[in-house]
């Protein structure tokens, strides 16, 4: 089974280093697995909210798409696309909107600390936050539910706009997903082994810190002035020097392999200059990312080629956000007005408003428990549950668990994973999963008629 994993790209300003080293390349990395089906894009609604000058937003998207393929993304197997590019989020964004609570929102991390500034300083608590800003972790639920992505790799700092985006997905479901589910629970990952590169003055690097190394901007000419202002001691050529002293060595270590960064270290334990040593890593950077500017440049040189790959990216995304939000627009009530004159009047839409058959026909539902474990079970649409799963490790197994019971439509070798409801025996769980499939089918064979008919 292939998991959906989906990430967005800030973008706003050019690429350093350390973005290289803790997302793109690890993201690029990942992306080339055979078991994932991976989404990225250009956050560039976001970037909407913090940057109002159209020529910095304009030329950083650019850019930092550009970078992304010069490094080795590959748009063929990774779904590549600008936000902005698909007219389905902004719209979930609003359906979202509608069943978000305020409140949940006024608990947001970045809009509380905003607020608090502002009653620091004796502001308006309300000075400079822009419903964009206030409302930003609705349009990131809506990027990740609208392609109903499993995973999300994101840093420690996103967790909460995930479990924000389960809390709008669960309502969205409990509100309008009588007969399924439209929404499934996606989860951060966070990779703790992921690379943070120190900058030239050994802190983390990082624009705020004024102390990056420039991806690709600038040519080799930047990279190697930024390198000659790495933070050393003043030890002379010949003199033995500590490898660890300095973050030279270990940006260098994030370029190099095993052998080579002992070989690195052994040098200058013997006494290598620093000048020298210096040029090293201006050399052991340029064989990794040399060969990577030279696509950079291409790129941001063939622009219309760039425009091309990713409306191709674009395009594809829209082939599931498309007849997602047919259903969607259905779900809540945004329906073809044809339906309402062949009834003569009367609200009822053939193949989406619950006949007695289907209204009959149980669903799943997943979820998580405080304990941390994922759950799911199995009800009737008025309420009636039939099956409850024991707490899974991750929502994957859950996920699986359920995806198999839904294929299979049996029970067996999961006596130890579930618990029946009250009366319910494992020959009721079956018929109930073997009307599920029937009735799945029913839909998928309509939908083709329908199809068909033009
Ligand atoms: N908020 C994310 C960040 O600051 C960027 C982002 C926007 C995102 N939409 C997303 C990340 C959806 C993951 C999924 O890094």
């Amino acid at each position: 089974m292939t998991v959906r994993v989906l990430t967005g790209i800030n973008t706003t300003g050019t690429l350093h280093l350390g973005n290289y080293c803790g997302a793109i390349r690890p993201c690029i990395r990942a992306s080339r697995k055979e078991d994932v089906e991976s989404f990225l894009f250009m956050a560039d609604l976001h970037a909407l909210i913090k940057c109002q000058d159209p020529s910095r937003i304009e030329l950083s998207r650019m850019q930092i798409a550009a970078s992304w393929l010069a490094a080795g993304l590959d748009p063929e197997k990774v779904t590549f696309y600008r936000q902005s590019d698909i007219p389905e989020i902004p719209l979930l964004n609003w359906m979202f909107n509608c069943v978000c609570p305020k409140g949940l929102m006024n608990r947001a991390h970045a809009y509380k600390a905003m607020v608090e500034a502002n009653g620091a300083q004796n502001e308006d608590p309300d000075n400079g936050v822009s419903m964009g800003l206030f409302c930003y972790p609705v349009l990131m639920a809506a990027d990740i539910l609208m392609f109903n992505a499993d995973f999300v790799p994101v840093g420690r700092d996103q967790i909460q706009h995930l479990e924000m985006a389960r809390d709008i997905a669960a309502r969205f479901n409990n509100l309008y997903g009588v007969q399924e589910n439209f929404f499934v629970m996606p989860y951060e990952q966070i990779d703790d082994e992921l690379e943070i590169l120190p900058g030239l003055d050994g802190r983390k690097m990082s624009k705020s810190y004024n102390n990056v190394i420039p991806l690709f901007e600038g040519g080799r000419k930047a990279l190697a002035e930024a390198i000659s202002r790495v933070v050393t001691d003043s030890r002379l050529p010949g003199e033995p020097k500590d490898p660890d002293s300095t973050s030279l060595t270990q940006i260098f270590d994030a370029f190099a392999t095993h052998e080579e960064r002992e070989a690195f270290r052994d040098e200058l334990r013997s006494g290598l200059g620093w000048g020298e040593a210096k040029k090293r890593l201006v050399e052991q950077i340029e064989a990794e990312i040399g060969p990577m500017r030279e696509k950079y440049t291409y790129y941001t040189t063939h622009t219309a080629e760039l425009e091309d790959i990713l409306q191709a990216g674009a395009a594809k995304a829209r082939k599931l956000s498309e007849p997602f939000m047919e259903r969607l627009r259905e779900a809540v009530g945004l329906r073809s007005f044809r339906h309402l004159s062949a009834a003569g009047g009367k609200a009822a839409a053939p193949e989406s408003a619950p006949s007695q058959k289907t209204a009959e026909v149980a669903s799943f539902k997943q979820y998580r428990e405080a304990d941390g474990l994922f759950y799911f079970k199995l009800a009737l649409p008025g309420g009636r549950v039939l099956l409850t799963s024991v707490g899974f490790e991750s929502g994957r197994d859950a996920g699986q668990t359920v995806a198999r019971l839904k294929k299979t439509c049996s029970l067996e070798g999961l006596a130890a994973s579930v618990v029946f409801g009250d009366g319910v025996s494992a020959q009721d769980v079956e018929a109930a999963l073997a009307a599920m499939k029937a009735e799945d089918e029913r839909k998928a064979a309509l939908k083709a008629q329908k199809n068909s008919a033009g």
